[in-house]
């Protein structure tokens, strides 16, 4: 949610590049985006509201600069409410990511000392409180005492032209220093995510919460509590930066949909003594919760099936924001299992920061290595699904699902059953994402797009995958779309069936299959068209999406592949940006 980039060089102009690595970071937010440039010792900003990757800009001239892509908090989608915000001199340029939590308080303080505020973000209090600040100090005496006040999780970065100085701050949201030398030459990045300056340099050094980076030829790092000076070591990462382009696909999400040929593999390729090991401490935990957000926690609540299936081990699931109510069932012999794709989902950091406090141990399941979550677990699996740039999440999705089987089989001591299902499994994924396969889901996408209701059905382990299926229609083509548990729709959601509404039905070869195909039979006597997506064709399909017959544990992966084209398809009908749908972003890092 809403992208940084920092720009320093002595040699290039910085404004292209500073576009070419927002760009990149469009994924992150796309409401606006804006820059501010030094030249000499004069600020200059441009902001616009859309998307960046088609808007047309007006170069500004400088060799160093800031940038940002925002996705709206405090404030509608407004010009004025664009970053960078300015201070009232014009000569301090700020880019934010966060909420900031005691915002008015500060607003109101920053009111009585005159300031007039000219939008309506949290933002803006930023360049203020730097300007007041540096009444009784340096730059970097001011950023620090600024961002030391901020409650919530913040990071920003701030340009100054007076003293020719670019300063990031972080305590919270992602900030990563990049810096490519060539001969004489240095160019500093700082940015919310590698992605944005990969094709530069793949040497990175990463700011850690309550630290400042100073951003200039060698890049200074300081801790904000002591002030000392922090020694900070190059490190190269091995990141692909071409994995993260679109290629030959027209959307991301296609292409990620379409990764998931290799991904699921490369997911299961980990070490079976450090899954042993985990499985071990799954075993012997006093309470085990997995949590997560949004599609992760979908993927969280299947792990309540898959352990209760593979290990007859009870897990709980919670979504990460409600975990809360639960921490005085945490105790030092308490396991805590987080699921994220991106590692920084500000709802699931908090549950750990409890979780830590608790004393609990940590184990995550995360694509993004370095994140915040992977840092602060005590064994973090990495699923090494690649960059998941779609805000849908795919590829993320049934990787994570991979790991936890793979965990579920070690806790039984099944370890290698597990290994040689999902290698199927990856087969059988592999052979679904044909050209065929893709047309008749598209086909079924046709049938339905213009629908104002889809409903999904699944029992077992398929209710989450009902769910979230339900998930991707919805935040792709903006179709109301529900999940269900097979059994419940009697109870209430029946009413809401008319003629010829869809309900897809997620079946499995398990022992409810009988009982999910009655929900079927319920809900078509009321006039439903009725979708299967099952290994078998059954005659009370109005439209049969075959999908392999795995084992019932492995249901999951199989049955989400046709549930994401469709969504994908339906985006497409619709003629939305199925990769940037509106108002969401790929990261949540604000509660
Ligand atoms: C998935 O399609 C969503 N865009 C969203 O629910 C996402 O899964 C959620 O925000 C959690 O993100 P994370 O996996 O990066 O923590």
């Amino acid at each position: 949610m809403c992208g940084i980039i920092g720009y320093w060089n002595l040699k290039k102009e910085a404004f292209p590049i500073l576009l070419e690595s927002l760009k990149k970071l469009e994924y992150r937010g796309y409401d606006s985006f804006g820059f501010a440039t030094l030249s000499n010792t004069q600020l200059f900003v441009e902001k616009q509201v859309g998307k960046v990757s088609s808007a047309k800009c007006q170069e500004l001239p400088g060799k160093v600069g800031i940038a940002h892509t925002r996705w709206a908090t405090h404030g509608k989608v407004t010009e004025k409410n664009t970053h960078p915000h300015t201070d009232c001199s014009g000569k301090i340029a700020v880019v934010h990511n966060g909420v900031i939590e005691n915002f008015q308080e500060l607003k109101i303080n920053l009111s009585k000392k005159n300031y007039e505020f000219l939008s309506e973000t949290d933002t803006e209090i930023l360049p203020y409180l730097i300007e007041e600040n540096l009444k009784q100090g340096t730059f970097r005496d001011a950023v620090i005492k600024t961002g030391s006040i901020l409650k919530g999780r913040n990071s920003f970065v701030v340009l100054n032209s007076e003293t020719k100085e670019m300063i990031a701050f972080r305590n919270g949201s992602p900030l990563i220093v990049g810096v490519a030398k060539e001969n004489t030459t240095s160019e500093v990045f700082i940015a919310s995510d590698i992605q944005a300056f990969l094709d530069k340099t793949k040497k990175v050094m990463y700011l850690d919460d309550n630290q400042i980076a100073i951003i200039k030829e060698n890049p200074e790092f300081y801790d904000v509590k002591t002030k000392k000076k922090i020694e900070k070591r190059l490190i190269e990462i091995a990141l692909d930066a071409e994995e993260a382009e679109k290629g030959d696909y027209a959307h991301y999400m296609l292409k990620e949909i379409m990764e998931q040929k290799e991904t699921l593999i490369r997911a299961i390729n980990q070490d079976d003594k450090d899954l042993m090991h985990v499985a071990q401490e799954i075993n012997n935990a006093k309470g085990v919760f997995f949590i997560g957000c949004g599609t992760a926690a979908r993927v969280c609540h299947t792990a309540e099936y898959i352990f209760s299936k593979v290990a007859d081990k009870h897990v709980n699931f919670i979504p990460a924001s409600e975990f809360e109510n639960y921490k005085h069932f945490l105790l030092p012999e308490t396991l805590v299992i987080a699921v994220s794709q991106s590692g920084e989902t500000a709802d699931v950091l908090d549950a750990l920061k409890i979780a830590k406090q608790k004393g609990s141990r940590i184990i995550s399941i995360v694509n993004a290595p370095e994140s915040s979550v992977d840092k602060i677990s005590d064994y973090a699996f990495l699923i090494n699904a690649g960059p998941e740039k779609a805000v849908a999440s795919t590829k993320a999705t049934t990787s994570q699902i991979a790991v936890i089987l793979l965990l579920a089989y070690a806790c039984a001591g099944k370890l290698r059953e597990g290994n040689r299902l999902l290698v199927d499994v990856a087969g059988e994924v592999n052979d679904m994402l044909n050209p065929r396969y893709d047309e008749h889901v598209k086909k079924l996408a046709e049938k339905i797009y213009q629908k104002e209701n889809i409903f999904i059905i699944g029992r077992g382990l398929n209710y989450p995958m009902a769910l979230e299926s339900a998930i991707k229609i919805m935040e792709v083509s903006y179709i109301h779309a529900q999940g269900f548990a097979g059994g419940e729709l009697k109870h209430g959601p029946i009413a809401l069936i008319e003629k010829a509404t869809p309900v897809i039905a997620l079946v499995a070869n398990d022992e409810v299959k009988n009982e999910i195909i009655s929900n079927a039979i319920g809900v078509k006597s009321r006039g439903a068209y009725i979708i299967g997506v099952a290994p078998e064709n059954n005659q009370v399909f109005d439209y049969w999406i075959k999908t392999p017959d795995v084992e019932e544990v492995a249901s999951s992966i199989v049955n989400l592949i046709p549930m994401q084209l469709l969504a994908y398809h339906l985006g497409i009908l619709k003629d939305h940006d199925v990769d940037y749908p509106r108002s969401l972003a790929k990261s949540v890092t604000v509660k």
